[in-house]
């Protein structure tokens, strides 16, 4: 479709959907959704001059992968989002097949997007190309056309190009297929975000001592933390493990010390970034104040996407809360980000034993707990959280099959921070060491059970519900 055609079908769409969706009962009060359509995963995430812009592909058009758009919302606090124009619109020949997931940079003074143009062909086939586009005077953006074609020795899935500066060069990092099927990420450098030379591959299935690893790595992010280089990545094709990789696709990290000049990454163990059901393609920005920042998708590719009962309203998939990174003896903790307490209402505390806890509304609502022994927490009657001093177990229904399903974590468990908004739980163990994000569709007005005979402590706090 053409990208004035397709624009004046989202304009109709946005006008016929929008009072539908806001019916939706499950619509976040703080959380990031589509205004109608198919959100998946945060592109573009930056702060510049003092205000955080946060691009997302949309298809405006249906809630399905198709029409793939980048929609931008901008805000100053983190909180308090507002909606931009459309940044980018599928149509050109060399991304007619969707405005695909990338990053963004400042480069003299302007913000540059750096996406994937997908093209698909009628044999089935398809390719990439890398391609920016510029911020205008209006706060639109203008396509500037392709910079890179596929390299050779790879299929048509090459794409997520994130870029950084490092010693007066740009970098990217690329998510490949190679052609023998190994999910990879490319490295490539450039002096003017146009001319690019591949360096070579960072890691991936069968690279570093890794394995059999996935056919495919998707939405690549490499920072720097504290001297070390992490490495953001989302491999397809994991088999299950019993208390591993449970989602269709996985996402996760590699931490370890990345040389420049060889394009070589020394990396360690791959670790699962969120424990829970819905967690997939996180990007993070550096915000000016030195703190390493990431948003998710509350979503995973194909998993369940035609069970969801937003689905009724128009809309589907939100994005996590914006949260804060620092590294622990090599593990990478993630805590919601600071601003996030401005939502915070009183407040109230309790203690005692859990049996003996009074119910808790978890619509919109944060709860800190600090239990001293095992304890279950019912979520209105959709989810549950069972700690038994070993491990901690989160359930639900499958929305597809209504059979219970599981995730874990084990360790020793100090404290449980949780975010509820309305269809979302966010669970933070131990002030982040790990996280379990979920989906889950209660009831009205959603009450938390807890149960146990081991004393806890806890604070709660009703969040001011701050989206349309
Ligand atoms: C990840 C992903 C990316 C791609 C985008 C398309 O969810 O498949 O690899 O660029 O979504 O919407």
């Amino acid at each position: 479709m053409e990208e004035l055609q397709l624009m004046k079908q989202a304009v109709q769409a946005l006008m016929n959907g929008m009072p539908q969706a806001l019916r939706d009962p499950h619509r976040p009060a703080w959380h990031l959704a589509p205004s109608v359509g198919l959100l998946n995963d945060p592109n573009g995430f930056i702060q510049h001059n003092g205000v955080y812009h946060l691009f997302y592909q949309w298809n405006p058009l249906g809630c399905d992968h198709r029409n793939k758009c980048w929609g931008h919302w901008q805000s100053t606090d983190l909180v308090n989002w507002r909606h931009q124009p459309v940044a980018l619109v599928p149509g050109a020949c060399y991304d007619s097949h969707g405005c695909y997931s990338g990053s963004a940079v400042v480069a003299d003074g302007k913000i540059m997007l750096a996406y994937t143009g997908n093209v698909k062909y009628p044999d089935g086939s398809r390719t990439a190309y890398q391609c920016l586009a510029q911020e205008n005077a209006q706060g639109g953006y203008d396509k500037l056309g392709p910079v890179l074609p596929l390299p050779p020795g790879y299929s048509g899935h090459v794409r997520d190009p994130k870029v950084w500066r490092h010693q007066d060069q740009w970098y990217m990092v690329l998510g490949a297929r190679d052609l023998q099927n190994c999910g990879k990420v490319l490295l490539l450098r450039s002096a003017d975000l146009r001319n690019w030379q591949l360096l070579g591959e960072i890691a991936g299935s069968q690279l570093n001592g890794i394995g059999d690893f996935g056919y495919m790595w998707e939405c690549p992010d490499l920072f720097t933390l504290d001297d070390v280089e992490v490495l953001i990545c989302c491999p397809q094709g994991l088999a299950a493990q019993a208390e591993r990789y449970l989602n269709v696709y996985q996402a996760g990290y590699l931490t370890g010390k990345l040389d420049y000049q060889q394009a070589r990454f020394e990396h360690g163990a791959f670790h699962e970034l969120d424990l829970g059901f819905e967690f997939y393609a996180p990007q993070t920005t550096l915000a000016e104040d030195g703190r390493r920042l990431l948003v998710g998708w509350m979503g995973v590719p194909e998993q369940d996407e035609d069970c969801h009962p937003t689905l009724q309203y128009g809309w589907i998939h939100i994005l996590t809360c914006p949260r804060e990174l620092s590294l622990h003896q090599g593990k990478l903790y993630q805590q919601p980000a600071r601003e996030l307490q401005q939502l915070r209402d009183e407040g109230r505390q309790w203690q005692g034993i859990a049996d003996a806890a009074p119910a808790w509304p978890v619509d919109s609502a944060e709860l800190l707990l600090t239990p001293t022994g095992a304890f279950s927490a019912d979520f209105g009657g959709a989810m549950t959280l069972v700690w038994d001093g070993n491990l901690l177990q989160l359930t639900r229904n499958n929305l597809r099959s209504g059979q219970p399903e599981h995730r874990y974590w084990r360790g020793n468990l100090n404290q449980l921070q949780l975010l509820f908004d309305r269809s979302s739980v966010e669970i933070f163990i131990n002030h982040g060491e790990a996280v379990m994000s979920a989906r889950y569709f209660p009831g009205p007005q959603p009450l938390l059970h807890l149960s146990g005979e081991a004393p806890l402590a806890l604070e709660h706090w009703s969040l001011t519900p701050c989206m349309l």
